[in-house]
C-alpha cells in the first residue's frame, strides 16, 4: 500500500519569491515618520458584522458574504493565508495535495467542531473514580483486557486522519479544526481507558495482533477517503455502538461512565465520516469501488480479529457478569454484534454506498467462523 509523503520541493514551493533583505521601509519610516498605510487598502470583503445567535459567536455565525463560500477548489497559492484574505502573490506553498473540497468536506463539519469544543470533558476530572470498587476477579480481567484492546486502537483515530490533515489545503479549515478535535478526543479514550485498566486492582492485558493488522492497514490508506472508510465508517461505527451499549457492559458505575462520555465524542467522528463519503461519493460515484475494496480488506481482518478469545471471552464475561454466566453473555453478545452490523450497514446507506450485497459480515455471531 502506498504511504503518505510530502516532497520538500512540494513544501519549498514559491518560498524563493520572497526577498530576505534589510527593510527599505523602516528606514524610510524613521526617516520621514509618515506611515505607509497601503495595507488599508489590501484586504477582503469590508464592513462585515457577525451576530452572534444564542450558543456565542459560532462558525456558521462568522459564513456571511464571500466569507461563507467554501471553494470547490482550493487556492493554488497552497499556502496557510486565511481563505478570504487579500492573498499576496509570493506567498510560499506548504505543498498541499487534497485541494478539492470533495476529498475531504462534510457538511457538518463546522457544528461538530464547535460541538467538540463545547463538550471538551478530562478524564482526570469529570470520571467518579473514587466510586470504583473491588470487582471478582474474573469481571476485572475482562475489564481490563477489554480496555487494552480499546486503549490499542483509539488512538489511530488520531494518528491516521491528522497524516492527511496536513496536506488538506487551508480553505478547508473547517475540515483541519475538526480532525483536530478528533486528535484531542482520542487522546483522552487512549487515557481514559489505560487509566481505568490501572485503577482497580487490575493491569493491562494482551496486545492483539490482529487489531494492529487493523490499524496498520488504516494507517495505509491510499486516500484520506478510503480511510475514512475504514476508519469512520467501519473501526469506529463499531465502537459506538458498542459504546451506546456500555451500560450492559460496564460492570459498575463508573465504567459506564467512561463509555458514555466516550459514545458522545464517537458519534461526532462517525457523523463527519458518514457525511464526507456521502458528498464525496455523489462528486465522485466511481470511487465506490475503491471504497468497496477497503471495506472487503476491513471486514475480513475485523472478522478475524473478533474470532479470538481474548475479544469474545472478555465481552462475554461481562455482558453475562462474570464467568458462571458465560453462555448469557454469548447470546448477548450475538445480540450487540447484530446490533453492530446493522448500524454499519445503515450507515453505509446514508453515506450512499450499496454495501449490503457485499458485506462480509454476518449479521449472526455464531456465523462468524465460517465467514
Ligand atoms: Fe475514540
Ligand atoms: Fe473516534
Amino acid at each position: 500500500m502506498p504511504t503518505v509523503q510530502i516532497k520538500d520541493e512540494d513544501r519549498i514551493g514559491s518560498e524563493a519569491k520572497i526577498k530576505l533583505e534589510p527593510s527599505a521601509y523602516l528606514k524610510k519610516l524613521f526617516e520621514t515618520g509618515t506611515p505607509d498605510l497601503g495595507w488599508m487598502n489590501q484586504h477582503g470583503e469590508w464592513g462585515v458584522r457577525a451576530r452572534p445567535g444564542n450558543l456565542g459567536l459560532r462558525l456558521k455565525d462568522i459564513e456571511i458574504g464571500s466569507y461563507g463560500v467554501i471553494p470547490d477548489r482550493g487556492g493554488e497559492h497552497r499556502s496557510m493565508a486565511p481563505r478570504g484574505a487579500a492573498i499576496p502573490e509570493e506567498v510560499p506553498s506548504l505543498g498541499f495535495s487534497i485541494n478539492d473540497k470533495a476529498e475531504c468536506w462534510a457538511d457538518n463539519a463546522a457544528e461538530l467542531y464547535e460541538e467538540a469544543v463545547a463538550r471538551q470533558w478530562s478524564s482526570a476530572r469529570d470520571i467518579p473514580w473514587n466510586e470504583l470498587k473491588p470487582l471478582p476477579d474474573d469481571l476485572e480481567h475482562a475489564m481490563c483486557q477489554l480496555c487494552t484492546f480499546l486503549t490499542e486502537v483509539e488512538f489511530i483515530a488520531a494518528d491516521a486522519p491528522t497524516r492527511w490533515m496536513s496536506r488538506m489545503n487551508q480553505d478547508f479549515l473547517e475540515v483541519k479544526m475538526f480532525l483536530a478535535t478528533q486528535a484531542m478526543d482520542e487522546a483522552r479514550h487512549t487515557d481514559v481507558f489505560r487509566k481505568r485498566a490501572l485503577a482497580n486492582g487490575g493491569g493491562l492485558g494482551k496486545a492483539s495482533p490482529l487489531a494492529q493488522l487493523s490499524l496498520k492497514r488504516i494507517f495505509d490508506s491510499p486516500s484520506f477517503s478510503a480511510q475514512t472508510a475504514r476508519l469512520h465508517l467501519l473501526g469506529e461505527g463499531f465502537v459506538l455502538t458498542m459504546f451506546r451499549q456500555g451500560e450492559f457492559i460496564a460492570p459498575s458505575r463508573v465504567d459506564q461512565e467512561i463509555f458514555r462520555r466516550c459514545m458522545q465524542d464517537e458519534s461526532r467522528h462517525v457523523g463527519y465520516g458518514t457525511m464526507h463519503l456521502r458528498a464525496q461519493l455523489k462528486e465522485r460515484p466511481n470511487l465506490a469501488e475503491e471504497i468497496h475494496d477497503q471495506l472487503d480488506d476491513a471486514e475480513s481482518i475485523l472478522l478475524q480479529t473478533f474470532s479470538v478469545p481474548e475479544l469474545v471471552e472478555p465481552m462475554a464475561i461481562l455482558m453475562g457478569g462474570g464467568i458462571d454466566h458465560f453462555d448469557k453473555g454469548m447470546e448477548l453478545q450475538s445480540q450487540l454484534w447484530r446490533r453492530i452490523v446493522n448500524e454499519y450497514l445503515q450507515r453505509c446507506d446514508s453515506a450512499g454506498l450499496e454495501r449490503r450485497p457485499r458485506c462480509l459480515l454476518p449479521a449472526d455471531f455464531a456465523n462468524l467462523f465460517e465467514a
